[in-house]
């Protein structure tokens, strides 16, 4: 099995396509989409921009318009990007539709390079296992606006570690060698951790470490419409 770690989307990538694209965003994306699947989620969509993700609503009725930028909500959604808010009551039986800063820009970025799944530290388990027989694997941490967000870096160290492979490029070595640390230390510690916190939204960051036991696929709709599913 050969794994490729992207640190940040910008970075090069060596294949034209891969058996599997595994998509990180630990901090919140990939933690929200989890638990809005595990949670009895139809489907999420995830779209790059505002009004992409406002144009998706006029084209899946009774859907639930999703999204933050700089962390917040976005006026006139109806929900933000807090995991918490995923809650069964709010999303059983919804399309829900998602906008978010990064990760939603990588799985849009990403998806022409194979079969994608999202991940995230709640999911990590399930998508190893998920991916066990896969040959060629990239893993594309989503990172902050262009930069290395630790909290996803750490997740990719997870996923290398629960395979128990040998990391194949530098990206994956680095990952591997924080992966023994307490995933509440590492998000604690990470940038984007410690602006939730400050911002009131340090629950998340626990939220995050709660396993949920599903593997986000994205899958085409009827109409051609990328979502993920389970
Ligand atoms: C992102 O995609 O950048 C995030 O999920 C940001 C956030 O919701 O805090």
């Amino acid at each position: 099995m050969n794994v490729e770690v992207l640190s940040i989307p910008c970075e090069h990538v060596k294949k034209d396509s891969y058996d599997l694209v595994i998509v990180i965003d630990t901090l919140r994306a990939g933690t929200t989409i989890a638990k809005a699947l595990s949670n009895g989620a139809s489907a999420v969509y995830p779209a790059g921009s505002v009004e992409e993700a406002v144009n998706l609503k006029k084209k899946i009725p009774f859907s639930l318009l999703a999204g933050e930028r700089k962390s917040f909500k976005i006026d006139g959604f109806d929900l933000g990007n807090s995991p918490l808010e995923f809650n069964e009551k709010v999303v059983k039986g919804k399309n829900m539709i998602l906008t978010t800063s990064n990760g939603t820009q990588a799985v849009n970025k990403f998806k022409a390079y194979g079969p994608l799944v999202s991940m995230a530290l709640s999911n990590v388990k399930s998508v190893a296992e998920f991916s066990k027989s896969c040959e060629n694997v990239l893993v594309v941490c989503s990172g902050s606006h262009s930069e290395v967000a630790l909290e996803d870096l750490y997740t990719a160290g997870k996923y290398i570690s629960y395979l128990d492979l040998p990391a194949l490029n530098d990206n994956g070595i680095v990952a591997k060698s924080i992966s023994s640390e307490k995933e509440i230390k590492i998000l604690k510690m990470s940038h984007h951790g410690r602006y939730l916190s400050q911002h009131g939204m340090e629950m998340d960051l626990y939220e995050a470490i709660k396993e949920t036991k599903v593997v986000p696929n994205l899958k085409k709709d009827p109409f051609g419409i990328d979502f993920f599913g389970i």
